[in-house]
């Protein structure tokens, strides 16, 4: 099948894009000694786990059903991949399974911890406990991605750190970054550390989370490796790092096709996919998607308003200006569109879920998955 056969709206990851990210992903891992796993909230195209398992360590999941798909996609029958599993709260009735298949659980406070510790290690004498840690450090550039924000439900901090938990766990985890340099990161580490540091002594590993734009052109690679390796001959102890976004990073595309092309003070085009449904970080943080070949409003001749096709009013992915004119069944390409975006998609009106198409490493696309009417029937009653 050729691309222009593919009916949109669509992702399209490309496999050559995927692993070059792996490759540097990888050569952290080999020049630092840490682990790297995927946080699969970011990214959870499964049908390419048989690459992306080439290269890491194993996921890091948010709960019952990313670990679930940890190891039944990821981990399968390797015992040597890991599955990491956090989650701000965790439930009675999905922690004896989480504990089956986990190798490491990490709980977001003491009450969590001493609720949960000693049943979830009845069910599973191998796993390995931690608790995640507010460094309150963070210069995380938006609000809503700010996990050491004022109030922040997340991690424990300093003043509700009880030593008791060191009799429990194993390592500690801090997340504090979101698509940031390795300057955040020393910032947070220098927190991190004045603060913690004293309980470290008996530690296997610190987890320093997700949030490292290490596939970024421009990441300043060499600085991450000295840091990691300076901090594991400090304390003497294993660091995992664990990206959703640097491994999806620019490695495909969102496709879809102009539907009409209105106008009310400006020429508004109107598309077959949705800011709302299928972008939404693009209203949630927010930020304008790259659109391939055009130019800032007024840059190039023609510019347009993107809307999508849902009700909302704010369902618009932005203002684009074009060399040409853009006619009724024109593709529009958005770039970088492979993280956080079908791991969050919602059936918001009923409008069809792009479908998943993976660009192979030979230049042939599989079409993994198209969505329907009975997907968005099955997720309602
Ligand atoms: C605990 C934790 N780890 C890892 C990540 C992955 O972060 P990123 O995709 O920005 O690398 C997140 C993202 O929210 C997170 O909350």
């Amino acid at each position: 099948m050729s691309k222009e056969e593919l009916s949109t709206p669509y992702y399209m990851c490309d496999e050559s894009l995927l692993r070059a990210n792996l490759e540097i992903l990888d050569y952290v891992q080999k020049e630092s000694g840490a682990k790297v796993i995927l946080a699969l909230k970011g990214f959870a195209m499964w049908s390419t786990f048989p690459l992306v398992k080439q290269y890491l360590k194993g996921c890091t999941s948010s709960g019952l059903h990313e670990a679930l798909l940890a190891r039944e996609e990821f981990a399968q029958n390797d015992k040597n991949l890991e599955v990491h599993t956090y989650s701000p709260a965790f439930k009675d009735e999905d922690i004896d399974e989480i504990a089956k298949i986990s190798n490491h659980i990490v709980f977001n406070s003491p009450s969590q911890l001493f609720k949960y510790s000693k049943r979830v290690k009845k069910i599973n004498q191998k796993i390995s406990l931690s608790l995640r840690i507010n460094p309150e450090q963070s210069s995380s550039p938006k609000d809503i991605y700010n996990p050491c924000g004022v109030y922040s439900r997340l991690g424990t901090t300093l003043a509700n750190f009880d030593e008791k938990v060191l009799e429990h766990i194993d390592g500690l985890n801090f997340h504090a970054l979101c698509e940031q340099d390795v300057d955040a990161l020393e910032d947070v580490l220098k927190a991190f550390e004045e603060k913690f540091s004293k309980y470290f002594k008996n530690l296997k590993y610190i987890n320093f989370g997700g949030g490292h734009h290490i596939t970024k052109k421009g990441y300043d690679v060499e600085r991450l490796i000295k840091i990691i390796k300076d901090f594991r001959a400090k304390y003497n102890v294993d660091v995992y790092l664990e990206p959703g976004e640097a491994v999806g990073w620019e490695t495909g595309v969102l496709v879809s096709t102009v539907l009409d092309i209105v106008h009310n003070g400006m020429d508004i085009a109107i598309l077959d996919t949705s800011a709302e449904a299928h972008m939404p970080d693009t209203l949630a943080m927010p930020y304008r998607a790259m659109v391939r070949g055009s130019g800032m409003v007024g840059e190039k001749k023609y510019t347009y308003r993107f809307g999508g096709n849902t009700c909302l009013a704010g369902d618009i992915m932005g203002d684009y200006s074009f060399d040409e004119p853009l006619k009724v069944g024109d593709k529009v390409i958005f770039e970088d569109q492979i993280h956080y975006t079908f791991v969050k998609n919602t059936t918001f009106n009923g409008i069809k879920l792009p479908s998943l198409v993976i660009l192979r490493e030979d230049k042939t696309l599989d079409v993994i998955k198209e969505f329907g009417y009975q997907d968005y029937r099955n997720r309602l009653s």
